[in-house]
């Protein structure tokens, strides 16, 4: 290879810092800005975007999950952005030793997307080991990475901290890239993130940028991938039921498809305090504050008011509030969940036909890829 004498290219410069930069607090102004600006733009025009987002099949989907992203995908699908959905299964063996009751996780995602409103006849639900094509990109992708700007990508690090040191797999290290791959694969120009994705999402920035830089195109005005923008979700705060981070793993979460029987006896065991008199004060009382907010948002109605309506009724009154508010919110929710669960053909039907979808625009893509790369035979 005589790669030496174009090298180092504008675009094989060294991106660790500049992801690492896209979380720093001047950045993140500036993406909340652009999100903004971009939500008023989908009001008016909903068909100039593609939305990519997913999620890994590694556990039942939680109320953080629901108040955090899914409700929000229901919304953007319903106003008319094309959306597509990644179960992202290959993301899930990148930090752990087997695959685990994949199958079992993989339909009970589907099922989650459906009863929270996602229609498959709009939103593309798919998952990576069906997409060969979406896979194949990875190759010319990883062509354009360096391995020190993956070693420094905060995200890979936190999450390289989270498995106890375990010593890396080479798909840890390379799934941002693997992740630019289901961004660009189907051309999506926005994608919804939370703060702690933006790193991803600068990475396949920098993919599709470097792409373009080397690669070349297919037609002369206009790259082969779009470079795709945040769309920086709200934080909701939303805690667990002990007061800490909302985890899985803590036994502190309520899922989504739970009955409504556990969700009450889970928030009878909610962690709060000896004070009588509620409030609304996240910053002093984030155990009392955090149900008021679950409350809150089951009802869609303002927490002081709630924590007002409650007084002097202490945490017995906060907590049977907040149990009929969840139970209420999610009945019809959990009763479509129960439906599809007794109907494993339909789930299999809508992940079937996402696949077939998501492979035909993947192939479309790959072969526009080889003809920029004139790998055409
Ligand atoms: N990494 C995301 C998560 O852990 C899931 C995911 C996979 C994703 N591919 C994506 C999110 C592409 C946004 C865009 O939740």
């Amino acid at each position: 290879m005589s790669t030496t004498t174009d090298a180092p290219q504008a675009g094989t410069q060294d991106a660790g810092d500049a992801l690492a930069a896209s979380s720093s607090e001047a950045s993140l102004q500036r993406t909340l800005a652009r999100s903004e600006q971009i939500e008023r733009q989908i009001e008016t025009d909903p068909s100039a975007f593609r939305i990519l987002t997913g999620d890994r099949p590694t556990g039942n989907l939680h109320l953080g999950h629901y108040f955090g992203t899914l409700a929000s995908r229901v919304v953007l699908q319903d106003k008319g952005v094309d959306t597509y959905l990644v179960i992202a299964d290959y993301q899930v063996i990148a930090d752990r030793d087997g695959v685990g009751p994949i199958r079992e996780r993989v339909y009970s995602l589907v099922a989650d997307y459906l009863a929270c409103g996602i229609d498959p006849a709009r939103t593309t639900i798919f998952t990576h080991s069906a997409i060969p094509a979406l896979n194949q990109l990875l190759l010319p992708f990883l062509s354009l990475v360096t391995d020190s700007e993956l070693r420094r990508n905060p995200t890979v690090k936190a999450e390289q901290e989270a498995t106890g040191n375990r010593p890396m797999s080479g798909l840890l290290l390379t799934y941002p890239v693997h992740q630019a791959a289901d961004i660009l694969f189907c051309k999506a120009n926005l994608v919804p993130v939370g703060k702690d994705q933006l790193p991803h999402l600068e990475q396949a920035r920098v993919v599709a940028r470097r792409f373009d830089e080397r690669y070349g195109r297919v037609q002369a005005d206009q790259p082969v991938f779009p470079a795709p923008e945040a769309l920086l979700s709200k934080a909701t705060n939303l805690l667990g039921t002990d007061g800490q981070k909302m985890s899985k793993s803590k036994g502190n979460t309520i899922e989504i498809g739970m009955d409504a029987d556990t969700t009450a006896r889970i928030l009878k065991k909610a962690v709060t305090d000896s004070d009588r008199h509620i409030t609304y004060d996240p910053e002093n009382r984030p155990e009392v504050s955090n149900l008021v907010l679950l409350a809150a948002m089951s009802t869609g109605r303002d927490p002081h008011a709630i924590a007002e309506e409650i007084g002097d009724g202490g945490s017995g009154a906060l907590k049977t509030l907040v149990t009929e508010a969840v139970n209420e919110h999610f009945a019809p929710i959990r009763a479509r969940r129960a439906e599809l669960a007794q109907d494993p053909g339909l789930l299999e039907r809508v992940l079937a036909e996402g696949n077939a979808r998501a492979e035909a625009v993947a192939e479309t893509t790959l072969d526009e890829v080889r003809r920029a790369m004139q790998m055409t035979y």
